[in-house]
């Protein structure tokens, strides 16, 4: 999309469609007679994301903002991308005049740029025969009573990201016939090379060689290739600092021989959006040409039920050198995850986040509102939630007492990869997960895992994006990166 800046007389824009912001308890705005006798005749209009087409001498399109004092960049960019999704098919030229104050000139033209690059893209427009309407708009302009340079720079940096954001999403919702491991691994590859990152295949038979018990683990009940891929990028040569990323990249999770129950199985084909995000952050880092060296593992295979599946009783050796003993085949992340955190580690990475959709337990207890995380170091897994709630992504720490660790102690291995021994069958189910990936972290290394698994992909109806994956994470791990 075409996204630019406009100044000047505000009442004399030339557009096909003015965009205006209406708040709840607000003084409404008076602009052109017909905007002002809407609003008149209709004073309780402003709940958020509620629309009116206006025909006034300049078509008006009045969006509701909700409550002034609960405005935020989240709201902000959802506000932007439901007056873009609505003019998608209706209008070419579109004009917006947003309330930015309290946001930063970049924080507002980044999160503009979001709003309108998300909500243009539809993955489902990829599958569905019969034609959808056809995109009309191609000109969005933020209107702004002075042009600060800040603007332009959010909002070309905001395209970047959103880029990144549309890949996970396609990606995500891809069905998993088509995204396979292979699939996937061709899609990093042309990112590596589209943006000259280093790039390391691991496949099933390296991976064992190697000793990575846990993902081969996995990986051995599927006749996919399944890979260990890693990209490096080096944008900072003298630090000895190195980000570590690494991603749970399940293409699809059948629970393997401790098969899911068949309601809702088909959402496990969004098993494979924490490796979707190292990527597609590794990506957007390095079009950014971020001051920072990043090292993205992605562990990505398929948990099904084949005959050379792992059995519920198995015992792996992880690559830390740990064991393992599987009490459940369907708490399969932890272990490709293990063993890609300890991989990380071995090439350098002196800082670690893990994103996965890694648990049920962090969607009973927090639902689609935020990600859950969990860390080995207060002030670190603090950098990362701040990082997440100046772009409007919201994480929620849990505890990581003593006491869990109990939880995963092993009669006949060291760990166990399900939790047990506490007040009902799957006690903080979150945290045991947790748990079990910080016991192959070294001690001084400072480490988050971002459970996703409630915010990963959004299946309600919303007037700003298109259902399916949302792309969370990267926006929180560019920001908390690159600045
Ligand atoms: N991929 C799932 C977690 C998940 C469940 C994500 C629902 C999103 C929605 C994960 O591999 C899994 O199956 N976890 C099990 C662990 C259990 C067996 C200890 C779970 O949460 O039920
Ligand atoms: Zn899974
Ligand atoms: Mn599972």
């Amino acid at each position: 999309m075409k996204i630019q800046l406009v100044t000047g007389n505000a009442a004399k824009v030339k557009t096909d469609l003015l965009v205006l912001p209406i708040f709840e308890d607000e003084k409404k705005p008076d602009y052109g007679r017909l905007v002002v006798k809407f609003l008149k005749e209709n004073p309780k209009f402003g709940k958020l994301y509620e629309i009116q087409l206006i025909y006034d001498d300049q078509k008006t399109l009045l969006v509701g903002a909700g409550k002034g004092e609960k405005w935020d960049i989240e709201k902000f960019q959802n506000w932007v991308g439901t007056a873009t999704k609505y003019a998608l098919s209706k209008f070419t030229d579109v004009t917006i005049i947003p309330r930015w104050q309290g946001f930063m000139p970049h924080q507002a033209g980044e999160s503009f740029a979001l709003g309108i690059e998300v909500a243009t893209h539809d993955p489902s427009r990829d599958y569905k025969s019969q034609d959808k309407e056809a995109i009309k708009l191609k000109n969005v302009s933020l209107w702004v009573e002075k042009a600060e340079k800040g603007f332009l720079e959010g909002i070309r940096k905001g395209q970047v990201i959103a880029q990144s954001v549309n890949l996970i999403r396609k990606l995500g919702d891809m069905p998993a016939n088509e995204m396979t491991p292979s699939y996937f691994l061709n899609v990093a590859k042309k990112v590596a090379k589209e943006n000259r990152l280093k790039i390391t295949v691991i496949d099933e038979g390296q991976a064992k060689k190697l000793g990575m018990g846990g993902f081969v683990g996995v990986a051995q009940g599927s006749e996919e290739p399944s890979y260990v891929i890693v990209l490096e990028y080096n944008g900072d040569r003298r630090s000895k600092d190195k980000w570590g990323l690494v991603g749970k990249g399940i293409t699809f999770d059948s629970g393997g021989l401790s098969i899911k129950p068949g309601l809702n199985m088909h959402e496990m084909k969004y098993d494979m959006s924490g490796a979707a995000v190292v990527l597609a952050s590794m990506q957007a880092l390095a079009k950014l040409k971020a001051n920072v060296s990043v090292i993205g593992v992605m562990c990505v295979t398929e948990n099904l039920p084949g005959g050379r599946a792992q059995r519920p009783g198995d015992i792996v050796r992880l690559y830390s050198g740990k064991t393992a003993e599987i009490l459940n085949t369907d708490a399969e992340g932890r272990l490709i995850l293990a063993d890609g955190l300890t991989l990380a580690q071995a090439k350098g990475a002196t800082k670690l986040i893990d994103l996965a959709t890694l648990t049920g337990a962090c969607v009973i207890s927090l639902g689609g509102v935020c990600s859950g995380a969990m860390g080995n170091n207060p002030v670190f897994t603090q950098d990362v939630i701040i990082a997440g709630s100046n772009v409007g992504e919201r994480i929620w720490e849990l505890p990581m007492y003593e006491e869990y660790s109990e939880m995963i102690k092993s009669d006949i291995a060291d760990i166990t990869n399900i939790g047990t021994g506490g007040p009902m069958p799957g006690a903080a189910g979150a945290i045991t997960a947790a748990k079990f990936l910080e016991a192959v972290i070294e001690k001084d290394t400072p480490w988050v895992h971002l459970d996703i698994a409630g915010t990963a992909w959004d299946l309600k109806p919303r007037p700003f994006c298109s259902p399916g994956a949302t792309g969370v994470g990267v926006k929180t791990l560019v920001n908390l990166i690159s600045k």
